[in-house]
């Protein structure tokens, strides 16, 4: 399974990028105000740092304008994934920007109705928000596994970037269900290191081991 990171703070990036943790990047609007930035100014330094898709999303509402938001950002840097969100002014862009050689990444997917147009268009990712889902009481994951089967079903090549990802037990069952990559804020990939037994195992070697009154170093 791909990991991308979701956030558009490059020192968080470049800390797991140099851990092997980052196989893309997604931002968003609401991460690129979080961030401070320029958004062509922090997505180039991106792009620098992490080799694979670093998802830099249009802003406009209009296809026509979507697309030329789209062409300008693809520019930055070949591994640009253009995103758009799930309207269908959204989905006639991906069409004409996968057509076009882009990569497109169609957000803010929310049924796996959405997910079946976007395969439909050409997309290369299909982003469905997990928490959001969770957060009115819809199951999220369970949304993941409807798209997953449908995919399988007929062929399509549209990747299932599982999104909006809360917590490590997301990651887990996103896995389990064979989405095949998971954006998830650094904080959640790093709580997928934590374990309590982990913990407490490491205290009772700690101790013990002052007890030896030995030295490695
Ligand atoms: C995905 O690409 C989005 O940027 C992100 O996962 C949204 O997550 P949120 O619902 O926690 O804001």
């Amino acid at each position: 399974m791909r990991f991308f990171v979701d956030t558009a703070d490059v020192a968080a990036i470049a800390e797991l990028n140099d851990l092997g943790m980052v196989d893309g990047v997604t931002t968003n609007p609401s991460l690129i105000l979080k961030s401070g930035r320029d958004i062509l100014e922090v997505t180039k330094e991106i792009c620098a740092i992490v080799s694979g898709p670093v998802s830099a999303e249009v802003v406009a509402l209009k296809a026509d304008d979507m697309i030329a938001e789209g062409r300008k950002l693809a520019a930055i840097a070949p591994n640009i994934a253009v995103k758009v969100p799930l309207t269908w002014d959204g989905l006639k862009t991906c069409k004409v920007l996968t057509g076009e050689g882009f990569m497109v990444n169609v957000t803010l997917c929310f049924s796996a109705n959405q997910a079946l147009l976007a395969a439909k268009a050409g997309a290369t990712f299909i982003s469905p928000f997990i928490g959001r889902l969770d957060d009115i009481n819809l199951d999220g994951l369970e949304v993941i596994s409807d798209i997953r089967q449908i995919y399988d079903n007929y062929g399509f090549d549209t990747q299932i970037l599982a999104a909006s990802v809360r917590s490590a037990n997301h990651v887990t069952q996103c896995a389990l269900i064979g989405a095949d990559v998971v954006t998830a804020p650094p904080a959640v990939i790093k709580a997928m290191a934590s374990h309590v037994l982990t913990d407490k195992g490491l205290e009772q070697f700690m101790s013990d081991w002052a007890k030896t009154g030995q030295k490695i170093l």
